[in-house]
């Protein structure tokens, strides 16, 4: 069959936060740039975001960004590339002006400057008392930030190939990536997308879990395709579980609330944060944080009939603050848990949030993965940022408002080194004759399946599997157990029958192919996590509840193929400063 191709210089995939970053740079810089999504730009998961972006702007108190780089590095459990910590909490303030500049209506102080509101781990003076940090737009950050972005990239431009799905990387045999096969969703169209450069944006997985604060979409589908592509995932076993997501639902509720002078309560009403973080109390780190609401459920104090949750309290607030910096909160807890913060506490629960681990890049965005054939073994051509992107800034834990930080600071700086990069490769390689083999191969199994599975079926089954065995606490036979069930899932992904397929618009066969890439990412996160022996940010042993620095400061490189792991020092130098030494974590 012939496959259409269209040629560009760069193809980015992905239009939230990180995608539309990079593509307004690309764009302004005169290249010929198509950004690929699978749902309208202004629906990616970025506009989501609530409470705000970590800058040290210092508009409330002081604030610098060595403390932040310091909050970030002790926020990552030490895990983190100190590198490029120091690269994203030094361009943070710079960042985010430029946001303000290119119309993002951020709130104000009486002072007219940006409004700041403390969010967990960001602390002043290196971890002495909670900064204001986080710069906000209400509880609608995301939402501010990603239309701004995208009515920037319609001025610039951008081409938008919107309701597209990338299914595959094409890569020649030298190991260069020459763009990606992709689908239009709504007439199955599968067309070669050749570019010079390709930049992964696409987001996180978190509807691996059942219980999640991810959007649909948010399916793994880079992660998934790098995986397919030879290329390893770094540091997956490191899963973030946001303290505060409505009892459930999943639907997340700021750590902005806290931010605001919000608390948790057990079934006695005890504040029971100070027990666990003395100094933090509820804006400790948010493993901290969810750690501690589990035990308190785990040991019998937690609320409701079946003692399963705690309440977050935010009702001394009073109704306009609520009303005025919280209004977002004040809709979800109406609808989803029928309160009225104003007057009654919300249920919440550890919800599965953010995804550490990655596509291994340095902090220029380019894709680096050992394969011997060059400086850094740096993959020509191949770019990632954002969560689908493993830089290392956040390490095995990451700090609140850090995440659109990283989308925006790493989305600029991807896209500068690729414009460097473009200057010394004027011309397209020649695409391999077998470019778009594979995921044709992929879509013609899902027409032709008989007596197979739906695909629901089997995603259940694996979302059930993770949420069972790969929690906020880990348990070694859970864990070994994970593993196998795990790769049965896997195994069983790959007879999925689309059933019924006169009778529905074509989503069975994007949530197939969605499949496919969750549950290499699955894999990836249970495989790495039984075989990380200590406790480290968001990955919380029973069996081995000590950090074991000796042993285990290393980041873990997960092969799709054979369940391979492999493990490569963490980047303890940063660009101009001192290490922060290793020391235990105190909030
Ligand atoms: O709690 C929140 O508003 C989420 C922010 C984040 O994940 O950075």
């Amino acid at each position: 069959m012939k496959t259409n191709k269209r040629t560009f210089d760069v193809v980015v995939v992905g239009a939230g936060g990180a995608g539309m970053r990079a593509a307004l740079t690309l764009s302004h810089a005169g290249l010929k740039v198509a950004v690929l999504s699978k749902v309208f730009p202004t629906r990616s998961h970025t506009v989501a975001a609530q409470g705000g972006i970590a800058a040290s702007l210092g508009n409330v108190n002081e604030d610098n960004w060595h403390w932040h780089m310091y909050d970030t590095v002790k926020g990552s459990d030490y895990l983190g590339d100190q590198d490029a910590i120091e690269y994203m909490c030094r361009a943070a303030p710079e960042v985010v002006y430029e946001l303000e500049h290119f119309g993002m209506p951020f709130d104000r102080l009486d002072s007219g400057k940006i409004y700041q509101r403390p969010f967990g781990g960001h602390m002043q003076d290196y971890g002495k008392n909670p900064v204001p940090r986080a710069c906000a737009a209400a509880d609608r950050t995301g939402h501010a930030l990603l239309h701004t972005l995208y009515q920037q990239n319609v001025k610039a431009n951008t081409n938008f190939f919107v309701e597209w799905m990338a299914l595959d990387l094409i890569r020649d045999e030298e190991g260069d990536v020459l763009g990606v096969v992709a689908m239009e969703i709504e007439t199955n169209e599968v067309m070669i997308l050749q570019a010079r450069a390709t930049l992964f944006a696409t987001g996180g997985a978190g509807r691996i879990f059942s219980a999640s604060t991810n959007a649909y979409i948010n399916t793994g589908d880079g992660l998934g395709m790098a995986a397919r592509a030879g290329i390893p995932l770094e540091d997956m076993e490191f899963f973030q579980f946001h303290p505060t997501g409505v009892h459930g639902s999943g639907v997340l509720i700021t750590e902005g609330v806290r931010g605001e002078g919000g608390y948790l309560v057990n079934k006695d009403g005890e504040r029971f944060m100070p027990r666990y973080a003395p100094n933090a109390k509820d804006l400790a780190s948010r493993d901290v944080v969810s750690r501690a609401m589990a035990t308190e459920i785990k040991e019998g104090r937690g609320c409701g009939p079946h003692g399963d949750h705690v309440m977050l309290k935010l009702d001394h607030l009073g109704d306009e603050v609520i009303r005025h910096r919280l209004p977002g909160i004040r809709d979800i807890a109406l609808k989803f848990a029928h309160v009225d913060p104003a007057k009654a506490p919300i249920p919440v629960v550890p919800t599965a949030h953010y995804m550490m681990g990655g596509i291994p890049t340095n902090y220029h965005g380019q894709v680096v993965a050992p394969h011997g054939t060059g400086p850094e073994d740096v993959v020509q051509g191949f770019y990632a940022v954002g969560e689908c992107a493993c830089v290392s800034v956040h390490g095995a834990n990451r700090l609140g408002c850090n995440s659109l930080l990283d989308l925006i600071v790493f989305g600029r700086s991807a896209a500068r080194q690729i414009i460097e990069d473009l200057k010394n490769n004027p011309n397209p390689k020649h695409l391999p004759a077998d470019a778009a083999e594979r995921p044709l191969a992929r879509l013609a199994r899902l027409e032709n399946q008989k007596n197979g599975e739906r695909v629901s079926e089997v995603g259940d089954a694996m979302r059930k599997t993770m949420q069972a065995h790969c929690g906020v606490f880990r348990f070694p036979d859970l864990l070994a157990e994970g593993v196998t069930k795990i790769r049965e899932v896997a195994e069983r992904a790959r007879h999925t029958e689309i059933k019924d397929k006169s009778k529905v618009f074509n989503t069975a066969r994007v949530e197939a192919l969605e499949l496919d890439n969750l549950i290499e990412v699955a894999q990836a996160t249970m495989t790495a996590a039984a075989a990380r022996k200590e406790s480290r940010g968001a990955h919380a042993r029973e069996d081995f509840p000590e950090r074991d620095d000796k042993n285990w400061l290393k980041h873990s490189l997960y092969y799709s193929e054979g369940h391979r792991l492999d493990y490569k020092p963490v980047r303890l130098k940063p660009l101009t400063v001192e290490s922060f030494p290793l020391k235990p974590r105190v909030y």
